[in-house]
């Protein structure tokens, strides 16, 4: 409320401000404006005359009492008590006339005459203008007029004829004739007389006028014929109506210079200046200095002129500005010089072409073309981009993928479909020294994702249906498992032409290069092998009774056997792949799997099971255990499986002379035999007559016990010289170890695994 009350109290203070400061205004306006144009009780009009300072009606009202005009009627402003003003103007005035003029009868009498004189005072400021004439009109008569210091001029008139005096015409001594005036003149008297009292000529022309009026009013336009009584009066109205005397005007009888040396009643105010009377009897006259107007007698009375708002006052072609007194011409920017239609006008600043602006126009012109081109370009681009990206994610199985992702409950909540953008960034647009490996169907690189988590992405090579089903197969596999000893998988990305999966990124290769090459071997104690195996057949029994749906590896290889940091073996590549639904114990299917480790007996039915897993598994072991390729090159350069090698050595106990060194010198006998016997189970020809992987598992693990360190039996192959090149092929769907046809060939070289 106080606040409130407050707010309203400050309005009324503001308000009262302002009501005074408009009031202090206005009144100031008023009290400037009275002191200088009228002064109080004084009126500057009438009739229809305006009275303008110093010039004033009544007493007290005008500059002084030789300016004061009556206006006793409140209609006609009077001079004295007679003369009638009928304007006023800066120089001069204008006032009622009066004639002087003589009549004859026939004889030669004057019957009637009015000599005229006028007389103003010498402190009077009038006198009369030398634009008045002494005028004289009629047929036989001479007229003077006369005036101080003994000047008197005379001039006479004369017909021949009554149409002389009846057509008028110039004022040139037939029937008129005149005479300038001298300036300054304060009086003058006039006198008429007649050569022959109008007797020759008083049938047509009985009076003669004389009379002083302004010349430029006055047009002979002949006289009054005889005979008429009122021809006097009528004529004298005429001229009475027509012509009027000019009195020129000025203040008191000192020349400017002498005006200001008494400063006193000095008339002249601001923004004006003296300008002598030319009329010799001093006294001197004020004017607005050039750009003002007003009255030069008053406070503020010369104004300033605004030339520019009359385009007729001002010289600009442009622009004007209005300064006190004046006012400047200019032109607008870009332009120069003085402005002025009569002057050098405004001419474009840049006399010549305006390079510099024309070429930045251009130039910015151009710019702006190509940047609008280019974001044209790139934005159709894009969009085609990404009408493609939405074809491939559709064709790459994008929807299926989703449909099965999202039909899934749970376990797949961390899987997830990245963009193209995301992966291309991740691999530094899939730089060359990203590569992490080349697999039978794809390039894997190395990626760091924006939440800086290092990932190995696999980019397909080869698009085709059956490829992107696998691929699906995959993604939807491995997001159904999360076990420490598979590779995980993140998720997948269907944008390009080519499908990509993102994995964990595994850092110690895989097991095929650890065994062959030796290059990082001295972990592989047997120890090591033993667990890894272990690990391995865990997986896969995990694998094989995952859920409710087993999952066959179908591709169980050495070179899929990725290892981490602490050599733990994660089983990769699950492209192959394929859900067995649990009512059917196998699947008719592609034969796929690689040269070395294929099920013999999956490969001739094309029946897959879990058993195919198993003696891919027995491979695996047994080059864990020798150190062996799975097709190996005997000295005469003929291929044979290493499970068959491995079987026929067990069989005729030659197992110790094919084991690894290293593993004959650190483990335990009895385990080795044993687990020499198991390989031999899983790669039985008949799936009937080997373990299951389970089995396997349970096995592995209670011959674990057995550890030992057996520094003896120093039996075995030297390391072989075999081709590496015989693991880089798949199997051929047509026969089984021979030349590869392209469209099955799985190349693999480098030291990743091909997932
Ligand atoms: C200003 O003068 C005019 C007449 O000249 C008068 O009507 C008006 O009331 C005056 N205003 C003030 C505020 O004195
Ligand atoms: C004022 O002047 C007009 C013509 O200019 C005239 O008709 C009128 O009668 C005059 N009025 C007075 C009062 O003189
Ligand atoms: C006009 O009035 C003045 C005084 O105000 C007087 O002296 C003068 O005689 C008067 N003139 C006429 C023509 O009435
Ligand atoms: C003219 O005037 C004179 C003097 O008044 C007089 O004697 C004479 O008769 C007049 N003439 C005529 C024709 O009236
Ligand atoms: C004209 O008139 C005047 C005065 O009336 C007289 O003195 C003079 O003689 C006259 N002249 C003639 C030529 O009649
Ligand atoms: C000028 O006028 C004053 C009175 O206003 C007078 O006393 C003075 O003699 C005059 N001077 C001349 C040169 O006329
Ligand atoms: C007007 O022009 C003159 C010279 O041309 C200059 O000195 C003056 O500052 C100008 N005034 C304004 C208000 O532009």
């Amino acid at each position: 409320m106080e606040l409130k009350q407050m707010i309203l109290l400050s309005y009324q203070i503001a308000c009262f401000y302002v009501c005074v400061l408009i009031l202090t205004l206005a009144t100031a306006q008023n009290t400037t404006k009275g002191a200088n144009v009228i002064k109080p009780g004084c009126t500057n009009q009438c009739g229809n005359v305006t009275v303008p300072y110093p010039f004033g009606i009544g007493s007290g009202c005008a500059f002084d009492s030789g300016f004061e005009i009556h206006c006793n009627n409140s209609e006609k402003p009077l001079i004295g008590n007679h003369l009638t003003v009928y304007d006023i103007s800066d120089a001069e005035l204008r006032i009622s006339n009066v004639f002087g003029w003589r009549c004859y009868n026939s004889t030669g009498a004057v019957i009637n005459e009015d000599m005229v004189s006028r007389n103003f005072l010498e402190s009077s400021p009038y006198s009369f203008s030398a634009l008045n004439r002494f005028i004289v009109v009629g047929c036989d008569d001479y007229g003077a007029i006369s005036g101080p210091n003994n000047f008197e001029y005379g001039c006479s008139v004369s017909c021949t004829s009554r149409e002389d005096v009846m057509k008028g015409g110039e004022c040139m001594g037939k029937g008129c004739c005149q005479k300038q005036i001298p300036k300054g003149l304060k009086y003058y008297s006039t006198t008429m007389s007649s050569t022959r009292n109008h007797t020759d000529v008083w049938s047509f022309n009985s009076c003669g006028y004389a009379f002083l009026g302004e010349a430029d009013r006055f047009h002979f336009q002949g006289l009054p014929d005889l005979g008429d009584d009122l021809t006097v009066d009528y004529f004298y109205e005429r001229l009475k109506a027509t012509v009027p005397i000019v009195l020129e005007w000025a203040i008191g009888n000192l020349s400017c210079v002498q005006a200001l040396e008494r400063l006193d009643d000095y008339a002249c105010r601001e923004n004006s200046h003296c300008v002598d009377s030319d009329t010799g009897v001093g006294g001197y006259r004020c004017s607005c200095n050039t750009g003002y107007h007003g009255n030069p007698y008053l406070n503020q009375g010369c104004q300033d002129i605004d030339e520019c708002a009359d385009p007729s006052t001002n010289s600009c072609e442009r622009i004007c500005i209005n300064i006190p007194g004046s006012y400047n011409c200019s032109c607008p920017d870009g332009y120069t010089d003085d402005g002025k239609k009569d002057g050098r006008s405004c001419i474009a600043a840049y006399s010549e072409f305006p390079w510099i602006k024309f070429s930045l126009g251009i130039g910015i012109g151009f710019i702006s073309l190509v940047v609008g081109i280019s974001w044209l370009y790139f934005s159709i681009k894009k969009r085609k981009l990404i009408k493609v990206r939405e074809k491939f994610f559709q064709q790459n199985g994008g929807l299926l993928l989703k449909h099965r992702i999202s039909t899934k409950e749970g376990g797949v909540e961390a899987t997830r479909i990245f963009t193209a953008e995301e992966l291309k960034k991740a691999t530094n647009n899939y730089a060359n020294d990203r590569i992490l490996g080349r697999g039978g169907n794809g390039i894997v690189y190395r990626g760091v994702l924006r939440d800086t988590r290092i990932v190995a992405i696999k980019k397909s090579r080869i698009v085709d249906e059956s490829q992107i089903e696998q691929f699906i197969n995959e993604v939807v596999i491995l997001t159904q498992i999360n076990h420490r000893n598979v590779v995980r998988l993140f998720g997948c990305c269907l944008e390009d032409e080519v499908p990509s999966l993102v994995y964990e990124y595994v850092s110690e290769g895989n097991l095929y290069e650890h065994i062959h090459n030796q290059r990082e071997g001295s972990w592989l104690t047997w120890q090591n092998r033993f667990r890894i195996a272990a690990e391995i057949a865990t997986t896969l029994a995990y694998l094989h009774s995952f859920a409710s749906i087993p999952i066959i590896h179908r591709d169980v290889k050495s070179a899929n056997i990725l290892l981490d940091n602490a050599y733990t073996a994660k089983v990769a590549d699950f492209g192959a792949s394929k859900l067995i639904p649990l009512d059917q114990t196998h699947v008719v299917t592609l034969v796929l799997g690689t040269s070395g480790y294929l099920d013999p007996e999956y490969f001739q039915t094309s029946e897959l099971t879990e058993k195919s897993d198993v003696y891919s598994f027995g491979v695996v072991l047994a080059e864990l255990l020798t150190g062996l390729k799975p097709i190996i090159r005997d000295r005469n350069d003929e291929q044979k499986n290493l499970a068959d090698y491995f079987v026929s050595s067990v069989n005729n106990n030659h197992l110790f002379q094919i084991l690894d060194r290293r593993v004959l010198r650190e483990g335990n006998l009895e385990q080795l035999q044993k687990t020499a016997e198991l390989v031999k189970n899983c790669l039985q020809l008949h799936r009937e007559d080997r373990p299951t992987i389970k089995e396997v598992a349970i096995e592995l693990e209670g011959l674990r016990k057995l550890t030992g360190i057996s520094s003896s039996n120093q039996h075995g192959l030297g390391e072989n010289n075999q081709d590496e090149l015989s693991d880089l092929y798949t199997v051929p769907m047509s026969s089984y170890g021979n030349t590869p046809n392209s469209d099955s060939a799985r190349i693999m070289h480098g030291r990743y695994s091909p997932i």
